[in-house]
């Protein structure tokens, strides 16, 4: 059925920041169209331009009235590790009275006690916890949302959250939310096993190679960091991955230069995600390959981190995303749009990086080519916001201006 949308506001198309693919952008790659119209079907966008140029054949369709709303391509988050049980309050206490995230991880907490936490709740509240989740996510307008798998750690429990994420795809797509399911077993080493390796060929790789099979998961991630898995684990699962046609992502370089980010551009990878601590010759190599760059602003601030240098990622032509990292650890915020109004002081990005960032490179760090921008052929997919100019978005932080009625 078509619909056509007429007298928006504000209609942020991101045509211009598209055709960059989402590199270098100036403030007018925002290509905002005032007094817009959009034509959609159910599936796909057919028109956009002004008003005043909508074609008569669709002005004589009833169409829904959008002035004083803004409206944008949807919003993804592609970054959250959202199926756990518990919480881990008492660590933010003992982080805010100085002791370090990864001497909580050392001494038992952390990744391990949320797993605790995970394998004693069933598939039902686990699933149920997670719904919620989603739900507060599609409040802020986020209609794409990546969720890992990664606090069971052994063989069955970890199957058993990879279905809940394929089954909360399936719950989720009658809604038109598309929910992407990241194998994230690589997490942390849970201490059955004597070494990252041990765990590595007992747990992931079989589970990885039965998940592909059943076409459950959609990506697979790791986490490459001192004390949990090394450069040469990381190769062996890629290149697993890759026999399997499971396209790769990374947490990188998020305590150290260990060298994330070029290993992400060696495997192809759909990104590399956090980079704190990345160096010039990571943002080289990212800047000449596919790969996007995932920065996660709430966890840098959070844990009272040095945050990523989001300008030498944007000024050498990286394609950067901006996701939530949710999770009940290093990040507890479930808001991409204040993540989105922290970044543009933060890290100094202007409005078009910021918006790419949470729409247009996000859905390219999830592989998906046809959503975030608003053109025709693309997907139908949008937010609506109860404002007049895309600023007054994210300049109203920590206030969801997001359009519960449309
Ligand atoms: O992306 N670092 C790995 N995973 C999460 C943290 C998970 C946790 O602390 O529970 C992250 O920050
Ligand atoms: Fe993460």
């Amino acid at each position: 059925m078509l619909k056509v949308y007429r007298h928006i506001s504000e209609a942020l198309t991101l045509q211009s920041a598209e055709k960059k693919d989402g590199r270098n952008l100036l403030a007018d790659d925002l290509s905002i169209i005032k007094n817009a119209a959009i034509v959609c079907d159910d599936s796909k966008i057919i028109w956009v331009g002004p008003d005043d140029n909508l074609e008569e054949k669709y002005k004589r369709i009833p169409s829904i009235n959008l002035t004083g709303k803004v409206i944008t391509p949807a919003l993804v988050d592609s970054h959250t590790h959202i199926v756990f049980a518990g919480n881990r309050a008492n660590e933010y206490a003992d982080r805010l009275n100085g002791v370090d995230y990864q001497l909580i991880a050392n001494r038992g907490g952390g990744i391990l006690f949320t797993m605790s936490q995970t394998r004693k709740a069933t598939r039902s509240e686990l699933f149920d916890l997670a719904k919620k989740r989603i739900e507060t996510l599609m409040s802020y307008g986020v209609k794409t949302i990546e969720i890992k798998s990664g606090y069971a750690l052994n063989y069955d429990k970890e199957k058993e959250l990879s279905e809940i994420i394929f089954d909360l795809k399936n719950y989720f797509k009658k809604l038109n939310i598309l929910i992407f399911n990241t194998f994230l077993a690589a997490h942390a080493i849970p201490t059955e096993y004597k070494n990252s390796e041990a765990y590595l060929d007992s747990v992931v790789l079989p589970l990885l190679t039965d998940l592909a099979k059943r076409k459950i998961i959609d990506a697979v991630d790791i986490f490459h960091e001192q004390k949990y898995f090394t450069t040469s684990d990381t190769e062996k699962l890629f290149k697993h991955a890759h026999t399997l046609n499971i396209p790769v992502k990374i947490h990188a370089d998020e305590f150290n230069d260990n060298k994330g980010a070029i290993l992400a551009t060696k495997y192809n990878a759909l990104s590399a995600d956090h980079l704190l601590c990345t160096g010039k010759d990571g943002i080289l190599a990212l800047a000449n390959s596919k790969t996007v760059a995932t920065l996660l602003p709430g966890t840098g601030f959070f844990l009272g981190k040095n945050q990523a240098n989001a300008r030498a990622f944007l000024d050498s032509g990286v394609k950067v995303a901006l996701a939530s990292d949710f999770n009940p650890g290093s990040c507890h915020c479930d808001n991409l749009l204040l993540l989105a109004s922290i970044s543009g002081p933060q890290y100094k990005m202007n409005l078009a990086e910021i918006w790419s960032a949470i729409t247009l490179n996000a859905s390219h760090a999830l592989g998906l080519k046809n959503q975030g921008a608003i053109i025709p052929g693309f997907d139908a997919k949008f937010s609506i916001f109860d404002c007049e100019t895309v600023s007054e978005i994210t300049y109203n932080w920590g206030k969801n201006l997001y359009s519960k009625v449309f």
